[in-house]
């Protein structure tokens, strides 16, 4: 039997805050409890102790394997490096996402997912890994070569989520094309002639292929058990388009319109933790906090930082004045969102995944992570 006993703590629960303790033994919580701990156990000063944090949606792996424009990072390395970092902050489920789906003028653009993934599901057979990973398969649904990469999935991948990507110039994230046109000038060092080919050959690919790999990522998404999700809705009829297909979580709602509308539908949302943060979207987009401040937010993704998940949980919290809700905004909803029932909660049963974290002049600084009752950070 393996135990640890967390003492002096203050406890975030689902539906309150405590002083108490939490045993953890073999891998779940055993017991929660008010008051002194019933033996000798960690101190934990007062700290905080909420569950495990639980991302739907970054891009983080992407940055370690390709740290910079045109600098290809060995695979291995790069997911070792980013699970580290995950568990650092606080984060001890993710999808991590992989594009699907190829530009065939774009040398960054060619398929990785298959190869990166099994690399990653061999990794973690082998206990490698710190944190529960799952894959998230971002379907570019304009692009060449989706169906064939969803095709080389099974059931045996672990592909909890599949989302319908349609980054076409013109439309959701990209109805303006200034903030693209900005990225492209600068990252890639496209010029004004570059930056028009590209679009157009952005447009013939929708042409070709929208109507067709959205059905075929759709019944894919059945295929292999994954919760299918819509990817910056921006009018109320591409929430209503979301629904039909049986979506349940929205990424990124551009506009407040489409919020609503998925509201509406039952459609649980997720927005950017930098977009909280900083008060307002990278690109232009509907503040974070306006829909936080509606109750138009469910759930929060750390996008492409991963320490702003709990910053953006304590933000909210100070927004609600309600640290339960906050937390769940990171834990049990994204949890019931992508179908997981033995975690997101402080509830004995539920799988060991804790986190302590103290804040230092209202900043969450995370002092510890243990998942599965092992501390990982
Ligand atoms: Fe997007």
């Amino acid at each position: 039997m393996q135990e640890t006993v967390l003492a002096h703590a203050t406890l975030i629960l689902p539906d309150q805050m405590r002083k108490g303790h939490v045993v953890l033994r073999d891998g779940t919580i055993a017991e929660i409890g008010e008051g002194a701990a019933p033996r000798s156990a960690i101190d934990c000063e007062g700290d905080h102790i909420a569950p495990g944090l639980v991302e739907l949606h970054t891009d983080n792996l992407e940055r370690h394997i390709q740290p910079r424009p045109g600098v290809n990072w060995p695979h291995a390395a790069a997911i070792f490096a980013h699970d580290a970092e995950l568990a650092g902050c606080g984060i001890t489920t993710v999808f991590d996402a992989m594009r699907a789906g190829s530009i065939p003028s774009r040398k960054d653009y060619a398929p990785y997912a298959r190869e990166l993934a099994s690399e990653l599901i061999e990794q973690r057979q082998s206990n490698a890994l710190r944190i529960s990973h799952f894959l998230h398969l971002r379907a570019e649904i304009c692009c060449a070569s989706l169906l064939e990469e969803l095709a080389s999935f099974g059931p045996d991948d672990r592909v909890g989520l599949v989302s319908l990507m349609d980054h076409t110039p013109g439309q959701r994230q990209f109805r303006d094309t200034q903030a693209l046109e900005t990225y492209l000038r600068s990252k890639v060092q496209m010029n004004d002639r570059d930056i028009a080919e590209y679009f157009a050959e952005l447009h013939e690919l929708s042409a070709r292929n929208g109507v067709a790999h959205e059905a075929g990522a759709v019944a894919f998404a059945g295929r292999v058990g994954a919760v299918l999700a819509s990817h910056d809705d921006t009018t109320a009829d591409e929430v209503a388009r979301s629904a039909a297909h049986g979506i349940r979580l929205a990424e990124f709602p551009t506009t407040r319109e489409a919020a609503e509308a998925c509201h509406r539908h039952s459609i649980r949302t997720i927005m950017g933790a930098p977009n909280l943060i900083r008060g307002k979207s990278h690109s232009g987009n509907v503040a974070a906090r306006e829909l936080a401040e509606a109750g138009l937010l469910d759930i929060i993704s750390s996008d492409y930082v991963p320490s702003a998940l709990l910053s953006a949980a304590a933000l909210l919290a100070q927004i609600w004045d309600d640290w339960p809700r906050a937390i769940a905004c990171v834990t049990s909803t994204p949890a019931n969102a992508a179908g997981l029932k033995d975690r997101g909660r402080l509830e004995a049963g539920l799988r060991g995944d804790l986190i302590r974290f103290r804040l230092v002049n209202g900043t969450p600084a995370l002092r510890e992570t243990w998942v599965r009752g092992q501390r990982v950070s």
